[in-house]
């Protein structure tokens, strides 16, 4: 499967390896005679709903920006949507953030019941590293690339974020306390991502600095507009729920910020992460389109 060329637009590029993530991910997943039907189902249920597949694309470009085959980041990128979706499917729990809609669809829980929902995501977790152990053919990016992707999805990444986030009601309402939720939550997986693609292509530590200060600004960038979204965006071009941050006592930009301020943050932090990619020169090309991209977004 191709992931496109450079006579192609970035679009068409994108829209390729987006095929590409979600055939592989299908390959990696494949059913396995002594996994119970109704958790393959459970898992396939929310892979296969959709979703923009930020994160592994960011990790294929990465690792083309760095002169690498971006075939060699396919098992990262799966492994970064893996988990991902688990992320998504427990973000929705009752006991968590309680939402019915998610990419379009009805939430994991209010099809399989909360139980197998928990259990799917537990499943697609685990199979994410035992995806990278399987089919990354270098032992030493095996190596790295699960400490980094551990770091980032663990305690002291996304979960850490998630705690944060589910205490947050009664937090107090500082620019310090939401940007250690936002970075944590989200920045983290994205930074990884982006180093991970960099991991495949054997990237010099200046570019994997580079590569995770790009991640981490566009990641906190896409929190914030995740925010505004909330505040001012569209239930059904975003398919999930939207106006539930206040009601529910969150911690957000919008609210410590205001809707203005907390634009212009966003919009400078894309201004710095395009300023990352372009330590790359004109192979950093693809990873400045994919900010510009991910600024643009609607949903
Ligand atoms: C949603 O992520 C959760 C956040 C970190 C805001 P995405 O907006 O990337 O969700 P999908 O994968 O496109 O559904
Ligand atoms: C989700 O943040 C972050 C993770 C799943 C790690 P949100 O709770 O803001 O995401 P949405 O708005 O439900 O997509
Ligand atoms: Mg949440
Ligand atoms: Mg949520
Ligand atoms: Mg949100």
């Amino acid at each position: 499967m191709s992931l496109g060329s450079k006579a192609d637009t970035f679009l068409e590029r994108y829209k390729k390896i987006v095929k590409a993530v979600e055939n592989a991910i299908e390959g990696y997943l494949a059913h396995d005679s002594s996994t119970p039907e109704l958790l393959q189902e459970a898992m396939l249920y929310s892979l296969r709903a959709g979703g923009k597949r930020i994160r592994p694309a960011m990790a294929i470009m990465a690792c083309q920006a760095c002169k690498g085959d971006g075939m060699k980041a396919m098992p990262a990128a799966a492994a970064l949507e893996m988990i991902h979706t688990y992320s998504l499917i427990h973000d929705d729990l009752p006991a968590m953030d309680n939402d019915d809609l998610r990419r379009g669809q009805p939430t994991s829980h209010k099809v399989f019941g909360d139980g197998m929902a928990i259990l799917a995501g537990d499943a697609l977790l685990t199979y994410a590293f035992h995806t990278l152990a399987l089919y990354v053919q270098d032992a030493e990016q095996v190596k790295k690339l699960t400490i980094e992707l551990a770091e980032a999805a663990g305690a002291p990444g996304m979960i850490g974020g998630q705690v944060a986030d589910l205490q947050s009601a009664t937090t107090p309402r500082t620019l310090e306390n939401v940007d250690y939720i936002h970075t944590h939550k989200t920045a983290v997986m994205f930074r990884a991502a982006a180093r991970m693609g960099g991991i495949c292509a054997d990237a010099d530590n200046h570019q994997l600095e580079w590569l995770g200060d790009y991640g981490l600004k566009l990641g906190l960038a896409f929190q914030i507009a995740d925010d505004l979204f909330d505040v001012n965006g569209d239930e059904t071009t975003l398919g999930k729920r939207v106006g539930k941050d206040a009601d529910a006592g969150k911690l957000t930009y919008p609210e410590v910020l205001g809707v203005e301020e907390s634009q212009g943050k966003a919009g400078d932090l894309f201004v710095r992460a395009i300023k990352a990619a372009e330590k790359f020169g004109t192979d950093g090309e693809v990873l400045k389109q994919l900010a510009e991209m991910v600024r643009q977004r609607n949903s």
